[in-house]
Order: structure tokens, then sequence, then C-alpha cells
């Protein structure tokens, strides 16, 4: 590593930051106290318009806010500058143009202060955002795990052995299970993102009154990537099929119809998240269970897993909803337990990759 890290610092700090898609963060973690600050801007207002994100509004975006969110996270965690040991940055995957943002910026930063720099995995953050809090196990503990994956550009199934090792068990086909939500919003004229959107209309609806498909068919066989079919996730089907019902149920697009539908469709989407969970865990030995992403913010989610869990014997992880929507605290604290086990790789080997694979 270029900058220069004691490798006792008593009161690491870890200085993280986040722009791989439409939310700008920064955030400090430290040793001693854990998640210290954790400042996000959310980009929805600016992309709303246009029903989805822009990649040029949203680099933009990243350029504005950035600099004050890190002086935001550095002033609320009651860290100078002097007292940054290290930085940690997301390198990929995500949109080119934002993540150049963030690492330019902290290239910058490391190079100015003579500290390191991490660049670390957005997919492996977010597993290690059920590690942040006061009350969570540490990876040695939890592992292995299985964690559910499920964010708007991700649905994985994913086997953790110990941090840095991980093996992909199923993945999605298609569409990524936020992506499913979005889409869906979007048809039932709810707005982006749409996963919170449908999350409030299916409040009161019945989630039972329609049955959507849950995606692929549970023969086995080999996915096209040779993964096992039986534990990926194919979320196209269904978006064709909420089209072809409000077509042909306009009632369905307000009041009680339009609760049912989005209870409904929600439901759908879930159920295929948690039939494929459930074989992976009967097949693949763990000793704990988590989901990460944007979707495991939702509440109805939320609930399903816990009753899975609780019926096939596993720790359920869940992290705070602020840590599964995209933050900082996630890339800084996973940063900062790298760096603790010697898993840190050399700065100058990497450079934003947005379709960079989980090793
Ligand atoms: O992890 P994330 O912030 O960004 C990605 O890495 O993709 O996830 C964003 C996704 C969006 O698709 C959004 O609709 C979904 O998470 N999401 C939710 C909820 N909050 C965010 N989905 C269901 N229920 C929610 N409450
Ligand atoms: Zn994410």
């Amino acid at each position: 590593m270029s900058g220069r890290l004691l490798p006792n610092e008593a009161a690491m700090n870890i200085l993280g930051i986040e722009t791989s898609c439409d939310e700008t963060a920064a955030a400090v973690v430290s040793r001693a106290d854990g998640v210290r600050s954790n400042e996000v801007y959310s980009q929805i207002a600016r992309h709303q318009p246009y029903g989805g994100v822009v990649p040029e509004i949203a680099s933009r975006c990243h350029v504005e806010a950035l600099p004050g969110l890190v002086r935001a996270a550095l002033e609320k965690a009651g860290v100078r500058w002097d007292g940054v040991s290290a930085l940690a940055v997301t390198r990929g995957p995500g949109l080119v143009s934002s993540l150049l943002i963030g690492v330019t910026a902290a290239r910058a930063l490391a190079l100015r202060l003579g500290r390191p720099l991490l660049g670390v995995h957005h997919v492996e953050a977010h597993l290690y955002s059920v590690f942040l809090g006061a009350d969570a196990p540490t990876v040695e503990a939890a592992c292995p795990l299985l964690a559910l994956m499920v964010s708007g550009g991700h649905t994985a199934l994913i086997r953790m052995e110990r941090l840095g090792a991980y093996q992909l068990l199923g993945q999605t086909l298609d569409d990524a299970a936020g992506e499913a939500l979005d889409k869906g919003a979007k048809l039932l004229g709810l707005g982006y993102p749409g996963g919170p959107a449908i999350e409030r209309a299916a409040a009161g609806g019945d989630p039972e009154a329609m049955r959507f498909p849950r995606g692929l068919e549970q023969s086995g066989g080999a996915a096209a990537d040779g993964l096992d079919r039986r534990l990926c996730f194919s979320f196209s089907g269904l978006k064709t099929a909420l089209l072809y019902y409000l077509r042909d149920h306009p009632e369905a697009r307000a009041g009680a119809g339009l609760r049912d539908v989005a209870a409904s469709y929600q439901e759908a989407v879930f159920d295929a998240l948690v039939s494929r969970a459930e074989r992976a865990l009967r097949e693949y030995p763990v000793a704990s269970f988590a989901c990460v992403g944007g979707v495991a913010r939702n509440a109805r989610l939320r609930d399903k897993l816990t009753r899975l869990a609780a019926g096939a014997g596993k720790r359920l992880l869940l992290a705070h909803p602020d840590f599964c929507t995209d933050n900082a605290a996630m890339v800084a604290g996973l940063a900062l337990a790298r760096l603790e086990r010697g898993l840190a790789d050399s700065t100058e080997q990497w450079d934003v990759t947005p379709t960079l694979p989980l090793a």
C-alpha cells in the first residue's frame, strides 16, 4: 500500500465512500466504536421525473454532494483529517461514471493524507452490512453463512465461508428482485423507487387475491452459467403477467383493487426469493442466514424470512434498514474487517470495474 498505516493503531478510523449508483454516501467506522457516522444523500428526487436512474445525472449529483458529505461524516464522527487511518471506496460493480467520482475523490484524499486506500466490492460490502451495529455477531461466529442478496441491481444466493471466501449458488437470470418491484410499480403508476412504493400501496391488501407466477420451474438442470437452476430466479414473466392483468382488470388501478394487486405482486417476488433460499438452506450446511440489499428493508419480506429461518433452525441476520440500501458504513466496515484480518489488497493494483465479479 502506498499510504502509511500503523497496524496496531488503537483508534483505527476508516473513512468510507460509496458512489456506485444513485446514492452518494460517506461514513466513518472505527475499531473502538463501530459506526460513528453514516451520511447518505439519496438522489431519488433528481431521478424521479425520468422514472429511473439517469447515469449522467447520478454522476453530476455525486460531484456536487460528495465533498459536503465527507466533511459531515468526519464532523459527526468527531474525527479530524489527521485522525483518518485509512480510506475505503466502492470500486465496482456499478455505473462506471458514478464509480469514477467516488474512486477519484478517495484517491485524491488518500494521496493528500498519506493514508492507504482500499477498493471494495459493492456486493461484499452489502454482505458485510449485517455485521455493523452493536448487537451484530462477528463474522467468525456467523459463518458459514447463507446470504440472500436482494437489491435493484443484484439478486443472488451466496454462501460465505469466511470473510473473502464466497460461493455463488444461484442468481437471477433476468431482472433483479428490486428491479422487478421498480418495473411493477411503474406499471401500477406508483412511481420510483418501486420497492417502497409497492410496500406502501400493498398495506391492507390481500397477498392471496391473485396468483402471479413465482419464476422458474422448480425442475433441476443447470442454468446457462452452470449454476443450479433450482437456486436461480427469473422475474421477467412476472412483470408480463402484471401487464396483462392490468389490461384485463382496469379496476385494479385504484382503491382496494390496487391494494390487492400490489400485495399479490409483491408476494410473488418474495415467495420466489423465499422458496430458493429455503432450498439452499436444506442443501448447504450453514450456521446462519442473512438477507442484505435494499429490498431487505421490506417489512413483509423480513417477516417471511423470520419464519423461514425459525423453521430451518438458523440464526437470521438482518441489517438495520439504514444499512440495507446503499451506504458507506458497509464500505468502511468491510475495509476495517479486511484490514484486521490481513485481507487488504494493494492499492495500486485496481481500477473501477463496472462488472467486478465477487471473488
Ligand atoms: O441496495 P440498493 O439501495 O441499491 C442497489 O445496489 O441496487 O437497493 C435498491 C433497491 C430498489 O430496487 C428499491 O426499489 C428497493 O431496493 N427497495 C425496496 C424497499 N426499499 C428499497 N424494496 C422493497 N421494499 C422496500 N421497503
Ligand atoms: Zn447496492
